[in-house]
């Protein structure tokens, strides 16, 4: 079967298409022909060496959607024909995480999806929701997951809620989507005033443009009638944590998502003390956050916001294409 696999070096080339034996599946494995991959955030990390030091050379991309063409003996949960989702974190199947059950990642440290064929345990999967596309499916497991996680698993967005959602990359759109469905008041920060537009046609009440307004938690403030915000989903982490403080409420809650600014922070303490804020960070879901989020896009007949799909030839300039910048949401790469 073709597989891309990241071998050494740490730009473009390092992404190699090449062949690799396909596998029988084991008593309870699947085995999945991939439909589509997206890409995070974190598999151009990976790429460029700056996330995780992994064995190389490995198969790159946590997040897809396939279908069963082979089960094992023993398999119970999914049948020949199924579209399923394998979970990004396949030993933690529900409640807290623990290190045993979140040491395992797909596409770093194990073989990511990034190939015409998978074996994956089948309780490590989930049926895909019937109304999604392929390329949207496969959005779901990284972004769609974190932004359930931070918003509902440890987060409480009631309806009524302000949430303050970074940026128009994957996350942030999923959490846009996800706070309105649960009735919250969406405020977004972008760079770009372009994406801005879409994020407020995609429901957003407000856009704040971070060129114009560096300072974007005063601008929180005064649309929140200086209460601050119920939520703010951190992403860029940095300085900026500091900023998603100012902007929250007296015992609001802000995310720690992730680090595109920076993975060091400093702020002022006091300022997190005497608003007695709740700072959460969150890695992933479980399966069973994969499982809600699927039947509640479902229910609401909401689609993860796909911005380009390359074919699976082109993997490359689709890393390319997330690298620039330029994305409004998913990135995604789709199979022959
Ligand atoms: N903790 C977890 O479980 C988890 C899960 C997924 C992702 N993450 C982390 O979360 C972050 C976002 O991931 P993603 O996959 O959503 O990324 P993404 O799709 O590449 O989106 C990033 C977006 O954030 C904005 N942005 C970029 N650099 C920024 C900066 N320095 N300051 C403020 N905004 C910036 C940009 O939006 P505009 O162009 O609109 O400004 C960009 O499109 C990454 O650090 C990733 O590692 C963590």
């Amino acid at each position: 079967m073709k597989t891309y696999e990241l071998t050494r070096g740490s730009d473009f080339r390092a992404l190699a298409l090449t062949e690799r034996p396909e596998r029988t599946p084991g008593p309870r494995e699947l085995k999945v022909k991939l439909r589509a991959v997206s890409l995070n955030y974190r598999d151009l990390a990976i790429l460029k060496g700056t996330y995780g030091h992994f064995p190389r050379p490995f198969v790159p991309v946590s997040d897809g959607v396939g279908e069963v063409v082979a089960v094992g003996s023993e398999v119970r949960r999914f049948a020949v024909g199924d579209r399923i989702i394998p979970a990004y974190v396949p030993d933690w199947v529900r409640g807290e995480p623990t290190e045993e059950s979140t040491r395992r990642r797909l596409g770093g440290p194990l073989d990511g999806l990034l190939r015409e064929y998978a074996c994956v345990h089948e309780d490590a999967a989930v049926a895909a929701p019937k109304h999604l596309t392929d390329a949207e499916a496969a959005t779901l497991p990284i972004a769609g997951v974190t932004a359930w996680h931070a918003l509902f698993t440890r987060g409480a967005v009631r309806p009524g809620d302000t949430v303050v959602v970074q940026g128009t990359g994957g996350v942030s759109l999923f959490a846009l989507q996800l706070a309105r469905m649960a009735g919250a008041r969406v405020l977004v920060t972008s760079r770009s005033p372009a994406k801005l537009e879409r994020a407020v046609a995609l429901g957003a009440a407000v856009g704040i443009s971070t060129r114009e307004e560096k300072a974007w938690e005063a601008r929180v403030l005064e649309l929140t009638e200086g209460r601050g915000a119920d939520h703010v989903v951190d992403v860029a982490g940095g300085e900026g944590v500091g900023r998603s403080i100012e902007a929250v409420r007296m015992g609001g809650t802000v995310t720690l998502v992730g680090f595109l600014d920076s993975a060091t922070a400093r702020f002022d303490l006091t300022r997190a003390f005497r608003r007695v804020v709740r700072l959460q960070a969150v890695s992933a879901g479980s399966r069973d956050d994969l499982e809600s989020l699927g039947r509640a896009l479902e229910a609401q007949g909401v689609r993860p916001v796909v911005d380009r799909t390359f074919p699976f030839e082109q993997a490359p300039a689709a890393f390319e294409h997330l690298a620039s910048g330029a994305h409004f949401g998913k990135v995604v790469i789709t199979f022959p």
